[in-house]
């Protein structure tokens, strides 16, 4: 029997079976028939859990864009790969098939080789959702470079941060980009994120908007002149199954971001199974995730999972509100989307929008539905089955993290049956558990608890990029023997899963991850402030907001207050990136704290989301009398 493909209820019950007990059986099966290999591995895994040392398909070669692009083209090759929907309506989409992606992608390639680019050097792309960026993904891969795409959000000291960690040899970037009706002047962002890091030997700008953009004579060069003379066929390098494919920043509870390290053969297997079972593909969908490529979800869905199955993946560059809020569904009607893959956040501002909007629509090509990125609320849930899915398309509620690299916890489109606001049940390969505060697990079902793993799996992130120290605290301490998911979550009467939200400093607003400690620190540059905690509270359209509790210095206090509030997000826009700014801002005469000095977000929290009957144990608080104060000024 094969295993890759899931028909039914019984037999995903079968398969899930078969992994726990056999999952070496299991998984070499799948990426034997589903994949092309230079030379077979020589074990399906190998762990030392001491060191959390994790290997799948030891020895094994291969190259994940030969089996993205070059496998497909005996049989596909004038199909469709790509379908780039431009920012602007009267700009023409453009589809790629695979013939011209191998084209385009070899000539990338060739591009990165003769300005120096390796096997194992880092590349950092900073460009807008256009083909230039998923072609140099590609192109990476198909070189050995390993690949860091920050997203075109961030501002220049995020980037900083980001190539400095990595040592970037070489920044992707564009002249702009055009999102909605702005835009934004990436080449600029980059000269001044890199202007002190001595990595970075060349920059290579993509031509978008043809603004003017300065370029430093030896280190900056145009795209388009070399790739023009650059051969139109590249020999892929071989790649060992652990050599690493790509490095991901996400926010941690605290301090810098962690560089997330993705290696080859596991990740391809694990994208590869999980676009195909989820979304339920067959060979003629067009399939839309409305993620960014500068997100681990644009990444194994938009990019590596739909090529891998040879599927016809859109890439869109614009916002959902432009130049109107119908733009979402009239892509899904202009090129007959089948799979529609979007945010809580997406549907929640767009069911604000008024019916007519979306009602005019057939958006009968559609067949399936996802979701992705933080829990989605039964409202969101039930608008986007009545209006967009026309209560004739599954909704699958995927539930996952840059650290996992591929879906973990999800139903299967037309196998499993969906439950509003429930991610269901756990993929074949994935031995998920409930932990309870003893870090016991918690058996049987209709319980709560923190989430863990308790058996790797193959798309899983290796390490944090030159930290493994910190991945192993992160991940592997708080439940010895266990990865450690950070979400807490509810096993109903059935077994299935519903995500209930972070249970660290990492709040996730319009399903984006952001560690308040950045924006903390951003904030404590301002030179009136003395002190900042920053915590999540419920957001209607956002999922969650930022309210930062602030205090000021003694001098600080005579100034005018709305003009710190702005000053303070001018910081963190500049510092962190506009996704970071603060919804609220409370000036307050102190924050609480414990005797060892800690703020207690945990208080702060209640107080920012009005539940001030969960306040829960504040006997080690050193400084009760200010929490009044608080809680009556609370915005
Ligand atoms: C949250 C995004 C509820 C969760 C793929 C997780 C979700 C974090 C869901 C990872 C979902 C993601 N339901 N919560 N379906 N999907 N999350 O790394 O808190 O950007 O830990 O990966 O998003 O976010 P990340």
């Amino acid at each position: 029997m094969s295993y890759y493909k899931i028909g039914d209820l019984e037999q995903y019950f079968k398969h899930y079976k078969k992994s726990v007990r056999e999952p070496r059986k299991f998984w070499g099966k799948i990426a034997e028939e589903n994949f092309v290999w230079y030379q077979a591995w020589d074990k399906v895994f190998d762990f030392d859990m001491e060191k959390h040392d994790i290997k799948w398909f030891t020895d094994g070669k291969l190259n994940i864009v030969k089996n993205c692009i070059d496998r497909h083209l005996s049989k596909r090759g004038e199909k469709a790969a790509l379908i780039f929907e431009p920012n602007d309506i009267n700009e023409q989409a453009q589809v790629i098939s695979y013939n011209e992606l191998y084209v385009r992608v070899a000539k990338m390639a060739n591009v990165l080789k003769s300005q120096g680019i390796e096997k194992g050097d880092r590349v950092c792309i900073y460009l807008p959702m256009i083909p230039e960026l998923a072609i140099a993904m590609l192109a990476c891969a198909r070189i050995g470079a390993i690949h860091s795409v920050i997203f075109a959000g961030f501002s220049a000291e995020a980037i900083k941060t980001r190539v400095e960690d990595c040592g970037a040899k070489m920044v992707i970037t564009s002249d702009g980009g055009f999102r909605g009706a702005k835009t934004i002047q990436l080449k600029n962002i980059v000269d001044d994120a890199i202007k002190d890091l001595s990595s970075v030997e060349k920059v290579l700008v993509v031509k978008r908007t043809n603004e003017a953009v300065q370029m430093k004579e030896g280190r900056d060069l145009w795209l388009a002149p070399l790739y023009e003379v650059a051969e139109e066929s590249n020999v892929a390098q071989i790649m060992d199954s652990e050599d690493p494919l790509f490095i991901l920043y996400t926010s941690g509870s605290t301090g810098k971001p962690k560089g997330m390290v993705h290696t080859t053969a596991g990740y391809m297997i694990q994208t590869a199974y999980t676009f195909n079972n989820v979304f339920d593909y067959k060979d003629d969908d067009i399939f839309w995730c409305t993620a960014d490529l500068g997100w681990i979800t644009g990444h194994s869905y938009i990019l590596y999972g739909a090529l891998l199955n040879g599927a016809t993946t859109v890439m869109f560059e614009g916002v959902p509100s432009y130049p109107n809020p119908s733009r979402f569904w009239d892509i899904i009607d202009k090129h007959k989307v089948t799979q529609f893959y979007t945010a809580p956040t997406a549907i929640r501002s767009l069911m604000t929008e008024d019916y007519s909007y979306i009602t005019g629509h057939d958006l009968s090509s559609l067949r399936i539905l996802g979701s992705v990125g933080e829990p989605i609320n039964e409202e969101a849930w039930h608008w986007f089955n009545d209006f967009v899915g026309k209560k004739r398309c599954p909704i699958v509620d995927t539930w996952w993290q840059t650290e996992t690299g591929s879906i973990l916890i999800s139903p299967l489109a037309n196998v499993t049956p969906t439950k509003p606001t429930y991610a269901t049940l756990p993929m074949p390969g994935i031995q998920t558990v409930l932990m309870d505060e003893l870090h016991n697990e918690i058996t049987g079902n209709q319980v709560m608890g923190s989430l863990c793993i308790k058996f790797p799996w193959p798309s899983m992130a290796r390490t944090i990029w030159n930290d493994h120290e910190r991945y192993v605290q992160t991940y592997f301490s708080d439940f010895p023997g266990c990865y450690f998911t950070g979400d807490g979550a509810l096993r109903d009467e059935v077994g299935y899963y519903r995500i209930t939200g972070r249970t660290d400093d990492v709040v996730i607003v319009s399903g984006h991850n952001i560690g308040t400690a950045p924006i903390e620190d951003a904030i404590n540059q301002h030179p009136a402030v003395a002190e900042s905690a920053v915590v999540g509270y419920n957001h209607d359209i956002k999922g969650n907001g930022l309210y930062g509790f602030i205090t000021l210095k003694v001098e600080g206090t005579t100034r005018d207050r709305e003009n710190v509030k702005k000053e303070i997000n001018q910081l963190i826009t500049s510092h962190y990136g506009p996704i970071g700014k603060l919804d609220k801002i409370q000036f307050v005469e102190g924050l609480p704290k414990t005797r060892s000095g800690k703020i207690l977000r945990r208080l702060l929290r209640s107080i920012a989301t009005n539940r001030l009957d969960t306040f829960g144990d504040t006997s080690t608080m050193i400084n009760p009398e200010v929490v009044q104060g608080i809680i009556d000024e609370r915005q």
